[in-house]
């Protein structure tokens, strides 16, 4: 990949897609096609055809289909499944149709079986059951790793898979209910702060573990095995915070200047028990994230506190 090089950021609006447009950039990356609001609609075959032939990436990031916490695994699973199908079947052979030169697709860490070992290794995807609150969304992210794998044995394709951990970030989705586990305490310590409620009731137990990545490392990271990786395995992307949900919202309020209660909803699913992914790999290799904790949050909280408008728009067109 070189600095005239043609690359497509699917899902560029989002919150991986943003940060790595912004990393591309920042490393002088400047040749983007389909930025946003120019990007076709995933879903549909033709408009992605129409789009590789006209544009003719070079070099292609998969960080498009829908995501989201354990609220909108459990409501919307049927969507979450077939968007996430859909679009990766269409990107991924268009990219094959069109001889893209490298193929980036992003899984995720929910596609590993709900008891993994811990850390978990990559030679322990598909050796067990998923977490039932998420299978829907997991195994159309597992389908789009064994097509990337598919490609690559029968044609030869130059497709590779990473596994990030749970990013967060600026171009984040932050509605209270729908999001994950970060911008939703974000939003629910920004408005509880804000209308001075006396707690905050967290959904869960809150002694899950969960591995955090800030996303401007995470855009950094696939940026990395785009140049330095180029295997038939998947390659986890991890290395960043590994923290519990009661301390990862605790720091958030901290952030956010809440001081009042947190309570838990033992009531409501905890989803998988922890969740670190064994980033010895990646760290082999030569990559390691950079950014503290802390300073990942306080950066998220200020984009959020500087676009409220934007998530207010978000959360009313969700609601059409
Ligand atoms: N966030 C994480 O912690 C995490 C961790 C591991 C893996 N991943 C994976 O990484 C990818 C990106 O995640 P994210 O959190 O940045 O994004 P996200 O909030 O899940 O949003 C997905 C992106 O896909 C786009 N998209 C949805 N339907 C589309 C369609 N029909 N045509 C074109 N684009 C469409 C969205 O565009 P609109 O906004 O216009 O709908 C958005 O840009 C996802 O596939 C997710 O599975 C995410």
């Amino acid at each position: 990949m070189n600095e005239t090089s043609r690359i497509y950021v699917a899902g560029g609006d989002a919150l991986i897609g943003a940060a790595l447009r912004e990393r591309l950039r920042a490393n002088g990356y400047t040749n983007l096609v389909g930025e946003p609001p120019g990007e076709p609609d995933l879903a549909c075959p033709w408009q992605v055809e129409d789009f590789f032939a006209a544009e003719r990436p070079e070099y292609v990031f998969v960080a498009a289909g829908p995501s989201g916490g354990i609220r909108a695994n459990q409501s919307y699973p049927a969507r979450l499944m077939r968007d996430n199908l859909l679009m990766t079947v269409h990107v991924v052979h268009a990219a094959h149709h069109h001889g893209v030169s490298k193929l980036l697709y992003l899984a995720s860490s929910c596609s590993y079986p709900r008891l993994a070992p811990q850390p978990m290794r990559v030679a322990s995807l598909m050796t067990g059951p998923l977490e039932p609150t998420n299978e829907a969304y997991a195994m159309a992210k597992l389908a789009g790793l064994v097509l990337c794998q598919a490609y690559r044995r029968q044609y030869g394709a130059p497709f590779i898979t990473a596994i990030p951990a749970n990013a967060f970030g600026p171009h984040d989705d932050f509605s209270a209910e729908d999001s994950h586990v970060i911008p939703g305490l974000v939003r629910r310590f920004h408005e509880a702060r804000c209308c001075g409620q006396a707690e905050v009731r967290i959904w869960g137990s809150g002694s899950p573990r969960r591995e955090f990545l800030y996303s401007r490392d995470l855009a950094d990271a696939c940026l990395f095995v785009m140049r330095n990786y180029d295997g038939d395995k998947p390659i986890n992307l991890g290395g960043g915070q590994e923290l519990s949900i009661a301390d990862t919202a605790s720091a958030i309020a901290a952030v956010v200047g809440y001081r009042g209660r947190l309570s838990f909803d033992t009531s409501r699913p905890d989803g998988m028990p922890l969740k670190g992914l064994d980033a010895q790999p990646l760290r082999k290799l030569g990559w390691t994230p950079s950014t503290p904790f802390r300073t990942a949050l306080a950066e998220t909280y200020d984009w959020f506190l500087r676009n409220i408008v934007t998530q207010e728009n978000r959360d009313a067109r969700k609601a059409v």
